[in-house]
């Protein structure tokens, strides 16, 4: 666990100001124990209540029903995710108040108010129902943070069409593997997207993807990079044809959907083999999103709400599109890198649109502290009132510096832990009660009941570590593993009978979760969530690799980092040039985030008398550790000293 250390040396406590206290919706930690204990006596009652907050085309029969392990919430009410995003915050009077400003990497910022988004929306929506999507149809989107992304997703929801979105980052491998699982018809993407100035060869990759998914029958083309993409007659046409068709109209009404019936699906990592589609579905997922959102950035009408993940990912999902779009809030969506063009560029795009919100990765906060205080001080930052991180612990170093060179000791830090498959924030502060704990995210959201489980399935005790539990069923909880239901009960409930989130954390004397990192063979590489089997089968799938292992070790900017144990075949020779083509070659088959940053050869992998491998002997190696455990069950322990001594380090 890399920072443990760090956290238990940490005790000091940050409070809000009354300032801040005074003006937020929940102000003090009376009002949050009081509204906690009502969800969680009467959650029916509690997100009944809720559910008032958005437009229904026929109200619910019942909120929630347990169909033997399969959660439906609202079953019976009927209403349409983009009209609750767009259409409702129209009519709610703010037509011209700007929904999403889009930062692009190099050149203009462009602004669309609500009333132009839901135009751009039912335009494309108007443009799907033309080239034959259904409602029930799966859309695979591969595009980088442009407008067109969001707008595609809202298109999707107002048709009742099922969108999956893939990382732009990821390889053409990666996309052909969701696509072959999802099934989708339809594919959109774009020709090239930017990074660094460079420009990435989407639609190549996507070709590439193509050859072996039979199931797609057209391809939408963003241009974006001017890069003369190859276009497939018939098969493949450019956005701006599509919309600009004279026939095309800028309303749509919106389908009325069920419920339960499917939002999207997202890929992620997950202890063995491909990855999970995790399938969120309407109503609940809304609702979640909106409250959640509302309540842990204590959203007003004039904020400015800058979120760096990539939409590629669940919190660009839930936190740049649906949960600000439905609270009518002003969102920043930035392209391309933290660095680019200098380690101010976050600052930069603050200052700029006058930002007063700011959520990141504790990855990114690391890597732009290192580059000196400079570049934040020399930008006015004075339009922030609250932080926020998410996707891996945040050391408490990373913290206090946000917290004083961001924040400039003002503005509150919401620590949100959440996940793919939670679809919104379980822990976390609410900002105008909670008082902060560095490296802490605190305390269970209204209507979550978290817990802390030994291996026998008993309540850890106050400071024990264990697996991180959630008790209770809430509306944004996936509702299966896409085409796998029994996946999602295995994963998810074999282990206790509880939701098992695969973290381990700890509860401390207040009461106050620390998550300590990924119990299982999932490693967080700045903050993404990389699968050791799939980085396994990635490096198999070279002709020289016999067998792999993969593990993370601690990295002071990335959190955790991947390191390779690799066995050759017979006729292959180990040398730094095979090493880096097996690097290179996970890179292009997988995506650049899975590449290892560390690889050792060698002719023999620590295994138990059965075969299996002992990750955690391999753990302790790459970390220089000799804390090896128990390596006589072992069945040749002479392994182990032969791995030390070649150690990279
Ligand atoms: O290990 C936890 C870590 O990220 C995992 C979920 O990853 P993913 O599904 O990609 O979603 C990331 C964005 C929600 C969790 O199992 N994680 C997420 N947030 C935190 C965190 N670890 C510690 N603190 C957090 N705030």
């Amino acid at each position: 666990m890399p920072y443990i250390d760090s956290i238990l040396k940490e005790n000091r406590i940050f409070y809000p100001s009354h300032e801040f206290s005074r003006k937020s919706r929940i102000k003090n930690m009376q009002e949050y124990s009081r509204l906690y204990k009502k969800s969680i006596e009467a959650p029916e009652k509690f997100w009944g209540e809720k559910a008032n907050e958005l437009d229904w085309f026929r109200k619910w029969d019942i909120v929630l029903r347990n169909d033997m392990g399969f959660f439906k919430w609202f079953e019976g009410g009927q209403l349409n995710v983009s009209h609750n995003c767009l259409d409702r915050i129209v009519k709610s009077g703010k037509k011209s108040k700007i929904a999403l400003i889009w930062e692009p990497e190099t050149g203009e910022s462009k602004k669309y108010t609500y009333e132009e988004l839901l135009k751009e929306v039912c335009k494309f929506a108007n443009v799907l129902k033309k080239i034959g999507v259904k409602k029930g149809n799966v859309v695979q989107i591969y595009l980088p943070m442009i407008p067109e992304l969001p707008i595609a997703m809202l298109a999707c929801a107002r048709i009742g069409a099922i969108h999956s979105v893939v990382f732009a980052g990821f390889s053409s491998d990666a996309l052909k593997d969701r696509i072959q699982d999802s099934k989708a018809d339809l594919l959109i993407t774009s020709d090239g997207s930017f990074r660094n100035e460079k420009v990435y060869p989407l639609k190549e990759n996507a070709d590439a993807a193509l050859k072996n998914c039979p199931t797609i029958k057209n391809v939408v083309v963003v241009k974006r990079a001017e890069n003369n993409a190859d276009m497939q007659n018939g098969r493949d046409f450019w956005w701006h044809d599509l919309i600009n068709d004279k026939n095309v109209m800028d309303s749509c009404e919106p389908e009325s959907l069920h419920a339960e019936e499917s939002l999207f699906i997202l890929y992620t990592s997950g202890t063995t083999g491909k990855p999970k589609g995790i399938l969120h579905t309407q109503a609940g997922y809304l609702l979640f999103t909106h409250l959640t959102f509302k309540l842990i950035f204590d959203i007003k009408d004039n904020d400015i709400y800058f979120c760096t993940a990539d939409i590629g990912w669940i919190t660009g999902h839930s936190y740049i599109v649906y949960g600000p779009l439905s609270n009518g809030a002003t969102i920043v969506m930035y392209e391309g890198s933290p660095t680019f063009p200098s380690p101010d560029r976050f600052w930069r795009v603050v200052e700029k649109h006058k930002a007063t919100i700011f959520y990141t990765a504790p990855t990114a906060i690391r890597a732009l502290a290192k580059e000196g205080n400079e570049w934040p001080d020399n930008c006015d930052l004075s339009s922030l009132r609250l932080l926020g991180t998410v996707g891996e612990p945040i050391n408490p170093e990373a913290w206090v510096w946000y917290h004083k060179c961001i924040g400039k000791g003002k503005c509150p830090i919401v620590d949100t832990w959440w996940q793919t498959e939670t679809g919104g924030i379980l822990i976390s502060p609410l900002p105008g009660a909670t008082p902060l704990k560095p490296g802490s995210a605190t305390k269970p959201f209204f209507g979550i009941i978290a817990d802390v489980l030994r291996e026998d399935g008993s309540r850890a005790n106050v400071n024990e570590g264990g697996y991180l539990v959630i008790r209770n069923p809430w509306p944004g909880m996936l509702r299966t593993v896409w085409n796998d239901p029994k996946r999602y009960k295995s994963s998810y409930f074999e282990k206790f009978g509880v939701y098992l989130t695969g973290d381990s954390a700890r509860i401390d004397e207040d009461g106050y979760f620390w998550i300590m990192g990924r119990i299982d063979d999932v490693i967080k590489v700045a903050g993404h969530r990389i699968g050791s089997a799939e980085v396994e089968s990635s490096l198999v799938s070279h002709e020289a690799v016999a067998e792999a292992a993969i593990v993370p070790y601690p990295h002071d900017i990335k959190g955790q980092a991947i390191y390779a144990f690799v066995v050759l075949k017979k006729n292959f020779r180990k040398s730094e040039e095979l090493k880096e083509e097996l690097k290179i070659h996970v890179s292009k088959t997988m995506g650049p985030i899975a590449k290892p940053d560390k690889m050792q050869f060698a002719d023999d992998l620590p295994k138990t008398r059965s075969g299996k491998i002992m990750r955690r002997i391999l753990k302790a190696i790459a970390e220089g550790s000799k804390d090896y455990g128990n390596i006589m069950t072992l069945a040749d322990p002479g392994v182990v000293d032969a791995l030390a001594k070649n150690r990279v380090k």
